[in-house]
């Protein structure tokens, strides 16, 4: 890898943020955030060092699942802005050195989408192929995604007779996805949003929507869901030479695989790791590295135009749905033991530092190790600052709650009265007062300003986005040393999950010891002995990026 290819595969060493216009800023103070106001805010993503813009869906909707459900793939939501003030947002970020990216939502549409409304006036309408119909649901039944909440994935339609297939709520129609129309579609609605000059896709529910379970037979080569993908790609990168697509897959690894295609990366580009998510959950609540560790080296190695993004906490439950039984309890007892903390069964819907109960170094160990692992971070809005979350507002809308400004009424994100919000803001220990930016970007030792540093040093390191991945052998479990290691050179991470001191010995390979190695994230260096052996103190909950300073070495530090 050169230095300078880093700007062609932008995405490799990108920082993303995830937004919901509606929660973010409302300019116009009708309680509801708006496009307006998040282009008002861009020079605040930009400063924190964002990259790449992930929007939740703004589309039309009845919003009955916070915007997933669509009834326009073409339309923007007026309660957010208009089509004027989106362009808006997308040519100044670019110009702030950020790409957008939008939310790809067609394993389904909503109920209200005149697609639907045609499928279900008639048998005979011509767009009744353009979702799943059968007489009766078929004996095997797949699991709907929302246990608890819906109890099966196929729903009787009175007026036509027949069932429709959705795999998430029944408001939420799936695709048919083997209709040679629906494919059509599916490649429009992404390049009229390329048109306006959005960087790629967040690609929605992918396995869901490439899923042919319950189609009928004898669709032969249509039935292919992967040949549909390459379809995708293969289209997206005839209208962008950039543009990405970012996939929901949350499987074992070994399906993982196939979603990027083979070995020319010709599927989805990046995809979020859930495997290593889920497992770092378990080894902050044993402070034990090892599940995560295993989840890591059990990556597949990925073609070089392929990526793994990394994230702690996403706008849906924290899913815990790939531990095993025992393990998912644990991370309950750890981090959300209340009922009202867990939804579906399998998952907390509370946030980082609430889980944390505050801890300010277990929090930063964790963004700090989210910033060393190999492949690009992606933050969740109010991240940066450590909101809390809303458990009164039930299941996962516990975490959508307004951006916190500053600490005056409703955290500054709107002057409307609190009853026109779409979401109450917080109001524990992680209200405004307590928690927001304009306190936060005066601090310097504030969590805003760590992020900020992490981001800097993330981005100052392609490395971590290129490179390998390779745990160092040491003897203390709650510890986990990884390197990461490209062309551009070789950075070690040590973090402490336990809240005890600890002295970590590791081995350096390098030329000539001792070796010198800097600390990427304070004023400090270590030495090595002459046998290349490295004694790190780490505080609990400590943690350290170190490079080694090469005799030569002409990397700014
Ligand atoms: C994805 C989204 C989730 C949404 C669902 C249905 O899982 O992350 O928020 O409810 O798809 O679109
Ligand atoms: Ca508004």
């Amino acid at each position: 890898m050169r230095i300078t290819d880093t700007s062609d595969l932008w995405w490799k060493t990108a920082v993303v943020y995830c937004l919901d216009v509606e929660t973010f800023m409302d300019w116009n103070d009708d309680g509801i955030g708006d496009f307006e106001g998040l282009s008002h805010r861009l020079d605040y993503l930009a400063e924190l060092g964002v990259t790449c813009l992930w929007l939740m869906p703004f589309y039309p909707t009845p919003d009955r699942d916070d915007g997933y459900d669509i009834k326009d793939f073409y339309g923007v939501d007026p309660r957010l802005g208009h089509f004027g003030d989106v362009v808006e947002v997308i040519r100044t970020a670019r110009d702030r050195g950020m790409r957008v990216i939008v939310d790809l939502v067609v394993n389904h549409t909503s109920d209200k989408h005149p697609w639907f409304l045609a499928s279900r006036s008639s048998r005979d309408s011509p767009y009744r192929d353009f979702y799943v119909w059968r007489d009766e649901p078929p004996a095997e039944q797949q699991a709907t995604a929302f246990p608890g909440q819906e109890e099966s994935v196929w729903e009787y339609d009175e007026k036509t007779e027949q069932y429709y297939l959705h795999r998430f709520y029944r408001f939420q129609p799936d695709l048919n996805v083997v209709n040679p129309k629906v494919r059509d579609e599916v490649a429009k609605i992404m390049g009229f949003w390329l048109q306006l000059g959005v960087a790629g896709f967040r690609v929605d529910a992918v396995p869901f929507f490439l899923d042919t379970v319950g189609v009928e037979p004898g669709h032969g080569e249509l039935a292919d869901p992967l040949g549909f993908l390459r379809y995708l790609r293969g289209f997206l990168g005839r209208r962008s030479g950039e543009a990405i697509l970012l996939g929901e897959v949350n499987l074992p690894r070994k399906d993982q695989v196939q979603y990027f295609g083979g070995d020319i990366a010709d599927g989805l580009t990046m995809q979020f790791d859930f495997i290593g998510m889920q497992n770092m959950y378990l080894s902050l609540a044993r402070a034990d590295v090892r599940p995560l560790a295993a989840a890591l080296s059990e990556r597949p190695v990925l073609p070089v135009e392929a990526q793994w993004a990394n994230f702690v906490r996403n706008h849906d439950e924290l899913t815990l749905d790939k531990l095993t039984d025992e393990e998912r309890q644990e991370v309950f007892a750890a981090f959300g033991p209340e009922p009202d903390m867990q939804v579906f069964g399998r998952g907390i819907i509370r946030r980082l530092p609430s889980m944390l109960r505050g801890d300010p170094r277990r929090i930063r160990m964790v963004y700090s190790l989210l910033f060393s692992l190999p492949g690009t971070p992606v933050l969740f809005y109010g991240e940066e600052i450590g909101m809390g979350e809303d458990l009164s507002a039930g299941d996962r809308q516990a975490v959508r709650t307004p951006m916190q400004w500053t600490a005056e009424r409703n955290g500054g994100f709107s002057s409307a009265r609190p009853s026109k919000l779409p979401a109450a803001v917080v109001g524990d220990g992680f209200s405004p007062t307590h928690v927001n930016v304009a306190d936060q970007r005066h601090d310097p030792d504030s969590l805003l300003h760590f992020i900020r540093r992490l981001i800097q040093r993330y981005r100052a390191s392609a490395e971590i986005g290129w490179g390998e991945f390779r745990v160092l052998k040491q003897p203390n479990n709650a510890v986990l040393a990884h390197t990461v290691s490209g062309d551009e050179g070789l950075m070690f991470a040590v973090h402490n999950f336990s809240p005890d001191p600890t002295t970590v010995t590791l081995s350096i390979e390098g030329e000539s010891p001792p070796m010198r190695l800097v600390d990427l994230l304070r004023d400090n260096s270590a030495v090595t002995d002459d046998k290349g052996v490295l004694q790190l103190s780490l505080e609990g909950y400590g943690f350290r990026w170190l490079r080694i300073v090469n005799p030569g070495e002409k990397r700014l530090f």
